[in-house]
C-alpha cells in the first residue's frame, strides 16, 4: 500500500457507548460468578482494558498470542501460540476477548484448544465482526458492530504494527 486515506467508521463515543453496553450484558451473564478474561494479543488489548473497567462483576485476566502460520497458509486454519496462558483454566468461566473476527479461523483453533483444558464455561466477545469474509461456521457470544468488509485500524487494529493507537476504528483505503 502506498498513500493511504482513512476514513472513520466507528468514533470513540461510539465504541465507548457500546462497550458499556456490552459490559452490562456480560455482567448479567456473569451474576453472581466471576469470570475470566482471555485477551487475545495484540489487537484486542486497547477493548479488553476498556471492557474490562466497565464491568460490575469480579474478573481475572489472561493473555495469550496467536499467529496464522503466514498469509498463503491462512486459509489451512494452521495457527501457533506465540504465548500461552500463564494459569489453568480448569473449571474456569472464560470469556475470550477479540477485536475482530474475520475468517474465524483464529477463534476457531483458540476455542478447540481451550475447550481441551475443561473450562466450566467458554464463551467470545469480540468488538467487531465481519461475517461476510468468514471461513468457518463462527458465531461470537456477544458483539460489538458488524462490519462491512473494509480494512480497520485504530483501537488496537494495526497496518504493518501502526495506527493501533488511534482511539476510533477508521477505514484505510489506497489512495486512488
Ligand atoms: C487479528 C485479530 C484476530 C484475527 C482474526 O489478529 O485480532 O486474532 O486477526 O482473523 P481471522 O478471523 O481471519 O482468524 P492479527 O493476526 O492481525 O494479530 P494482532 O491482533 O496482533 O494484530
Amino acid at each position: 500500500m502506498g498513500k493511504e486515506r482513512m476514513t472513520v467508521l466507528l468514533s470513540d463515543l461510539e465504541i465507548a457507548r457500546r462497550v458499556k453496553e456490552l459490559a452490562a450484558e456480560i455482567s448479567r451473564e456473569y451474576a453472581g460468578g466471576k469470570v475470566t478474561l482471555v485477551c487475545v494479543l495484540k489487537g484486542a488489548v486497547v477493548f479488553a482494558s476498556d471492557l474490562m473497567r466497565c464491568l460490575e462483576i469480579p474478573v481475572e485476566i489472561d493473555f495469550m498470542a496467536v499467529s496464522s502460520y503466514g498469509s498463503e497458509t491462512k486459509s489451512s486454519g494452521a495457527v501457533r501460540i506465540l504465548k500461552d496462558l500463564d494459569s489453568s483454566i480448569l473449571g474456569k468461566d472464560l470469556l475470550i476477548v477479540e477485536d475482530i473476527v474475520d475468517t474465524g479461523l483464529t477463534l476457531d483453533y483458540i476455542c478447540k484448544n481451550l475447550l481441551s483444558r475443561k473450562p466450566r464455561s467458554l464463551k467470545v466477545v469480540t468488538l467487531l465482526d465481519k461475517p461476510a469474509r468468514r471461513k468457518v461456521k463462527f458465531t461470537p457470544d456477544f458483539c460489538g458492530f458488524e462490519i462491512p468488509d473494509h480494512f480497520v485500524i485504530g483501537y488496537g487494529l494495526d497496518f504493518n504494527e501502526d495506527y493501533r493507537q488511534l482511539p476510533g476504528i477508521c477505514i484505510l483505503q489506497p489512495e486512488p
